[in-house]
């Protein structure tokens, strides 16, 4: 058993108060524990950055947000899902880091979810965000976490309760960090995930 404990950083796709994304990234991160790794958040708003055009100068917080993100040994993004697609401020990070470097995601494993007040459960938006990351070279886990009925999905402490996005939650954890694991162990493997299929 190795005493490697992978360490995961968590944004979201949403920064306003009283995201339920940002609900749901809480719930996620206090489950890191207990599956072996540390949780922190990064946070969209500490690297603002404007509209993606190519007259534009690249702004300070694009290398930051890179150097930042590649510190890290896996990255799970929770976002919502605007109009069956992504949110434009996690679109225009993606957009902004791809034009100086994409090393923070190629390699780099993934997790996934998102949350949303009606009873579907992002999974537009989940399907687009794996394509992305996978296009510029990443390794998106299996199981995605969607939440629907935002509403009735956590207890009173905030604690994701629903069924199956709690069970999925754990599995997409687990995936993400065993995945982790593997590529620290041999760093040219693909951490290959070995349960195969993929749900939300
Ligand atoms: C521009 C826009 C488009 C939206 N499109 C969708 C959608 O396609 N599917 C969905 O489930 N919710 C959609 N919503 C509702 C969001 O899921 C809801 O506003 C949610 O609370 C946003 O996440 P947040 O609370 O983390 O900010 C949309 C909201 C906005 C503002």
């Amino acid at each position: 058993m190795t005493d490697f404990t992978p360490k995961l950083a968590f944004v979201c796709g949403s920064l306003r108060d009283g995201s339920i994304n940002r609900k749901l990234e809480v719930a996620l991160m206090h489950r890191v524990a207990s599956h072996g790794g540390t949780a922190e958040a990064v946070s969209l708003s500490d690297y603002d950055m404007p509209i993606y055009h190519g007259d534009l100068e690249t702004p300070a917080t694009v290398p930051a947000l890179i150097d930042t993100l590649a510190g890290y040994d896996g990255i799970v993004i929770v976002t919502p899902e605007y109009n069956g697609s992504l949110p434009p401020v996690l679109k225009n990070a993606v957009d902004w880091t791809s034009t100086v470097s994409t090393r923070w995601i190629k390699d780099q494993t993934f997790g996934i979810a998102s949350c949303t007040p009606g009873p579907m459960s992002g999974i537009m938006c989940l399907r687009e965000l794996a394509f992305l990351l996978r296009r510029l070279g990443g390794d998106v886990v299996p199981t995605q976490v969607g939440v629907g009925n935002a509403a009735n999905a956590f207890d009173g402490d905030g604690r994701l309760s629903a069924q199956p996005s709690s069970d999925f939650a754990d599995q997409m954890l687990s995936s993400v960090i065993g995945m982790a694991r593997r590529k620290h162990a041999a760093p040219d493997s693909d951490g290959g995930e070995p349960d195969g299929g993929e749900e939300e």
